[in-house]
Order: C-alpha cells, then structure tokens, then sequence
C-alpha cells in the first residue's frame, strides 16, 4: 500500500510585487475573487483531495494570513445574534482543527525550492503535496484530487501540467517528455524557466506537486538555479537522475494565473460568472460593454 498524502505545503512567503501598492500591507494571498482569498480556494481543493495537514511557508508581513484561519469569537456571536446563519456556515470552512495548521518562516528569499525545504522538519518520510496559491483552477474535481487518484497508480513524484504557447515556455517549468500516457506523462527532464528556443517541450508545469521525500534531500544540496534561486524545478529533476519516476499530469481544469493582474481579472470573472447570485447582473454587463465598444470602432 501506498503511504496517502495527507501534508500539503502552501509557499506564501513572495512579496507580491506584482500587485502593489495592495501588498504594501494585504498578503497577495488574502487577495480576493469575488469573495473569497485566494487562499481558501487552495484549501478548499487541498481538503478535497484528503489532505490533513496545512504547511504555510511564510514572510514578514503575512499576519493577516495567520488570523484568516483563526477563529472569531465576537464576529461569529454577531452574526448568531442576528440570524445569519449561512454567512456563519460560510466562516466554518475558514476554521482549521487546531494544531492542523502550521506556519513556518522563510528568513530568505532564496527561491521555491527553499521555501518548500523550510517546511521539511515538518514532513516525515513520506510523499506530501505543493500547492501554489497564485495557480486557481476551476475544475469539476479539483485538480489535487485528480492528481492523488493517479498517483495512486504512479507513486514517484507527479507535477501538474498544462500545454502553453511556445512563446510562454519561458515562464514556467518546462517537462521533457519521454513517453504519453494519456493524462498521465512520463518525463525525462525538468528545466526551470528555460530560453524561448531551448525549450524541450511546450508542457509546463503548474502550482500542484506530490512529492517524495527524497525530493527535501535533493534541496539539502542547495544548489542555485535559473536566476541564482533554489529551483523546485531542479530538485524534481535530479530524482529522474536518481532513477524515481517523475510524471507530469494533465489535469481536467481551466487554470487562472492570479500571480498576474490580466489572470487575477479573468478568475474573477470567471467565478463571479459561475455563481447564481452574480451571473445575470454581470453578464448583462459585460454584454454591454461590449457592444459599446465595438459600436466604438
Ligand atoms: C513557479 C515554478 C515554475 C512553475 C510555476 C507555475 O514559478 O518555479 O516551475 O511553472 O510556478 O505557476 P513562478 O511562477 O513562481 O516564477
């Protein structure tokens, strides 16, 4: 039997600089869609894939993260006093059990594949799961759920991945493939944000990983990749090296990249268009819009 992964590590410990002047003092993370933090988007897919255990990797700054999950006694008897009793359902699922959350310091920006290697003390030997809360994805299983259903195939280590437009290569993690499965790719090299024409694939990797343990050992060596970090990426990789299988995993989704302002826009829309009380009001908007401006040009 394989060990279940019930330990997520969520890497919350970047600047945000992307979206300042709101993260001078607003974790990018407790950014909203609609209205709900990025954050609790992740959660809500990690609990659904079984996981147990929350890892944060964070910064300074990031205390209105940490209060998020606590609860809030004099909020919640308000809300009991006046009845409100779907808004109080709605708190419930920011609550953790206690001592099934843990926050843990990044006192460098040293990279992702640090950030995840801080974590470490906190995973015994066994396979644990990544999340990048920046990586939305709408899917009708959530994407880790997918995910664990076939590393229970699998087991080695298995990154979600998404193609993108060669152009884009540069951005992200990129696969190289040895051999289609399906949804299911078996890869023969991983390279960190490589140069548009070196890259040996147009599959990328994207903010979901399960993970074995020999992956933390790899970052023990601290070897600094693309842009002088410790690349997650890197230490993927030398476990193919090392003969434990990588897979990359298409997973069934729309992904949203929230790290950027044009991604963050579009989820918004996306989910505010996917919930009955919003869909009509804005949707009769946004036709609106549009009709504007094409009767403009
Ligand atoms: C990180 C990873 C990269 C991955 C990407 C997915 O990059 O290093 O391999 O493709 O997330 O969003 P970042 O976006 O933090 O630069």
């Amino acid at each position: 039997m394989r060990k279940k992964v019930t330990k997520a590590i969520f890497p919350v410990a970047g600047l945000g600089t992307r979206f300042l002047p709101a993260t001078k003092s607003v974790p990018k993370e407790i950014m909203t869609l609609v209205d709900r933090p990025l954050v609790q988007y992740a959660i809500d897919e990690a609990r659904a894939a079984g996981i147990k255990e929350f890892i944060f990797v964070t910064s300074r700054g990031k205390g209105a993260l940490e209060d998020y999950f606590d609860q809030h006694p004099t909020l919640e008897q308000e809300l009991r006093k006046k009845g409100k009793d779907a808004l109080l359902e709605t708190l419930k699922e920011t609550n953790m059990e206690s001592g099934a959350i843990a926050y843990i310091r990044q006192h460098k920006a040293l990279g992702l594949g640090h950030a995840v290697w801080c974590a470490r003390r906190l995973i015994a030997n066994e396979p644990f799961a990544v999340m990048l809360p920046d990586d939305v994805i709408a899917a009708e299983t959530p994407c880790l759920q997918q995910m664990v259903e076939a590393y229970e195939e699998t087991g080695g280590n298995m990154v979600a991945a998404m193609e993108v437009p060669p152009e884009k290569a540069s951005s992200y993690g990129v696969l190289d493939v040895a051999e289609e499965n399906g949804q299911v790719i078996k890869v023969k090299g991983m390279v960190e944000k490589p140069k548009a024409d070196e890259a040996p694939s147009n599959l990328a990797v994207i903010g979901r990983y399960i993970l074995s343990p020999s992956v933390l050992q790899n970052l023990n060596k601290m070897k600094h990749g693309t842009g002088g970090e410790i690349q997650l990426t890197d230490a993927i990789a030398e476990d193919i090296v090392n003969e434990n299988n990588v897979h990359g995993f298409r997973f069934r989704g729309q992904r949203f990249d929230c790290g950027s302002k044009a991604g963050f826009l579009q989820a918004t829309v996306a989910f505010a268009l996917a919930r009955d009380d919003l869909r009509d009001d804005l949707a009769r908007y946004l036709e609106d819009i549009v009709h504007i401006d094409k009767a403009a040009q």
